[in-house]
């Protein structure tokens, strides 16, 4: 157990043991400018809660012993108010980060499974910049999850089958050229599809074509499969460059196209138990009960869907993986499908034996929202589709010029812009709930002020400097001893590090650990502009505070697929 979490249990134990009726204890986290560490409200207790609290106090105050992590508690009202050792917590806190180094802040005991589904661009078409949130906060997660001892399961699921591949391969048969598709598969791609939509105006009788070679797909067609499998490969080797520069990495990457076998079958299971029923020539699972409107899972000309390819996705997920939870990283303008989706999955589980083991695993749509670019909506019917090469090429640029300015003698130039580029645009999204929207803003976001990444670098390659100038062992002998006001900040916001990648995780949210990460830096800069460190004669403990803060910025970092460059 880390110290924060020591100090909680300890508090809550003196509670309960001053106050045997009180049952449940929820502590809270005062207000700063309380300047206590924890609280008690006592309204619940007592008619009389200043009486009661007062009385408590008193009790637990007589139970603390010279070594506790709590120094004193006072009542204030109607609360108690916990105050914390400052020379037991700081110095066990200092010395558990440099002791547990890169695992600090995660837990070693070993967990279930969680699949992680998340990025899944479709085929033949530009990576958007909603692709690019579901695979930041996608990969975050699958680095928090593993962080806390959890098995992650990362899965691509590539948008690579349904109608649409008809008319891609209809338009190609006629307009396409393999030149073209090899220079430039996604805008060749791109130019096919509305080419064939705009003569499908004037021509109808076009959707039927490319129905017909959408049954030929599905249908295993040898030489329309190989057309298909060149696409998939072609747009694969696009995405895998933005994958490389942000490094993604997945442990499967089996797309849609593997479930379209099980997916027709799964149609006339559920078809056969009653569960789903004809509708208007289509099949669909009633909601109703849910009030949701129904699940389409059949189309009248007999194809499947995305919903029923998902269907049997989940049942291939929890047969082989047995996960106690999967997460959809998706954006919020799927919110009522992935709601119709789990709805249809609990329905299913409860009338037949299909998705039995569906029972014990938990399904989480971790939505997001919109992207904006300098405030401006993105669509691709305005022709504002932005490629995301792009926004990282322009980022790293961007990285290099301010180095060459602030850092021209810098080695490795080229290496760290690339760096700090990515890691901004990382940052610029994972440092808000994710359920807003984002906005891209170059200049803001490579900014050495304010909410950056660049300055949470900057103040990691400071701790760095510090540590390689000072070219000295620290001696964890003697106790650290910490007495100014910003080094036990410092070391207080230290010890909630654990704290806050376990909330992160419960709420599949990484910005809890960027806007921490940020405070972090506040105090290390309020610590290190007030304090010298090499040559101060405390030189050992103020090392090790440095060390500690290089630790923690490090790993919170990593955990948001930032590194943490040392030089800058
Ligand atoms: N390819 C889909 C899209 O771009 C996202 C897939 C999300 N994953 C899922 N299992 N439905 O909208």
């Amino acid at each position: 157990m880390y110290v924060a979490e020591e100090f909680r249990r300890e508090c809550e134990k003196l509670v309960k043991r001053c106050a045997k009726e009180c049952g449940e204890v929820t502590l809270e986290i005062p207000p700063e400018e309380i300047g206590a560490d924890l609280s008690l409200p006592c309204f619940k207790f007592s008619r009389n809660p200043a009486e009661f609290a007062a009385r408590l106090t008193e009790c637990i105050n007589r139970r603390l012993s010279a070594d506790s992590l709590v120094k004193t508690a006072k009542h204030a009202g109607a609360y108690v108010n916990f105050y914390v050792n400052h020379e037991v917590y700081c110095d066990r806190t200092v010395r558990e980060i440099i002791k547990l180094n890169e695992l600090y802040g995660g837990e070693r005991k070993r967990k279930g499974r969680i699949g992680i589904d998340f990025s899944s661009p479709n085929i033949a078409k530009p990576f958007s910049v909603g692709h690019l949130r579901s695979t930041v906060i996608g990969q975050s997660l699958y680095n928090i999850f593993s962080f806390l001892g959890y098995r992650c399961i990362g899965d691509n699921h590539l948008g690579d089958w349904g109608t649409q591949f008809g008319v891609l391969i209809a338009a190609y048969k006629k307009w396409g050229s393999e030149a073209e598709l090899k220079k430039r598969p996604i805008q060749h791609a791109l130019e096919l599809y509305v080419k064939f939509h705009k003569e499908m105006e004037r021509k109808p009788e076009l959707a039927e074509e490319a129905k017909r070679w959408f049954k030929k797909l599905e249908e295993g067609d040898r030489e329309v499969r190989e057309l298909w499998k060149l696409f998939v490969k072609l747009s694969l080797e696009e995405f895998e460059k933005i994958y490389a520069m942000l490094n993604v990495k997945f442990d499967l990457t089996l797309g849609e196209s593997f479930y379209h076998r099980e997916a027709k079958r799964l149609v006339s299971e559920l078809l056969n138990c009653g569960i789903a029923e004809k509708s208007e020539g289509a099949v669909i699972i009633p909601l109703e009960e849910y009030n949701l409107p129904p699940l389409v899972i059949q189309k009248s000309d007999e194809s499947t869907l995305y919903a029923t390819r998902d269907l049997a996705a989940i049942k291939f997920r929890l047969e082989r993986f047995k996960p106690e939870k999967i997460i959809y990283v998706v954006g919020s303008e799927q919110k009522l499908y992935f709601k119709q989706l789990f709805a249809a999955v609990e329905k299913i589980r409860r009338r037949s034996n299909l998705l039995k083991l569906a029972e014990r695993c938990e399904l989480v749509h971790v939505d997001f929202g919109l992207v904006t670019l300098g405030g401006a909506k993105l669509s691709t019917r305005k022709g504002r589709i932005v490629l995301l090469e792009d926004i990282l090429n322009k980022a790293v640029e961007k990285a290099l010029k301010i180095i060459e300015e602030k850092n021209p003698a810098l080695e490795n130039k080229e290496e760290i812009a690339r760096d700090i580029g990515v890691g901004s645009v990382i940052f610029s999204d994972l440092k808000q709930d994710r359920v807003h929207n984002v906005d891209f803003d170059f200049e803001r976001m490579l900014s050495f002020e304010g909410d950056t990444c660049p300055r949470i670098l900057y103040a990691h390659t400071r701790a760095c400097s510090i540590l390689r100038r000072a070219g000295k062992k620290i001696s964890m002998k003697r106790a650290f001893r910490y007495e100014s006001e910003e080094e036990i900040k410092l070391i207080k916001k230290l010890s909630e590090f654990p704290l806050v990648v376990k909330l992160s995780a419960e709420t599949c949210k990484p910005h809890h650990i960027a806007q921490y990460l940020l405070e972090v830096v506040d105090r290390f800069n309020d610590f290190y502009s007030r304090h010298r460190v090499i040559g101060s004669g405390r030189e050992n403990e103020r090392l090790a505070l440095v060390r500690a803060t290089k630790i923690v910025l490090g790993n919170g970092l990593k955990l948001l697929n930032i590194k943490p460059v040392e030089v800058m």
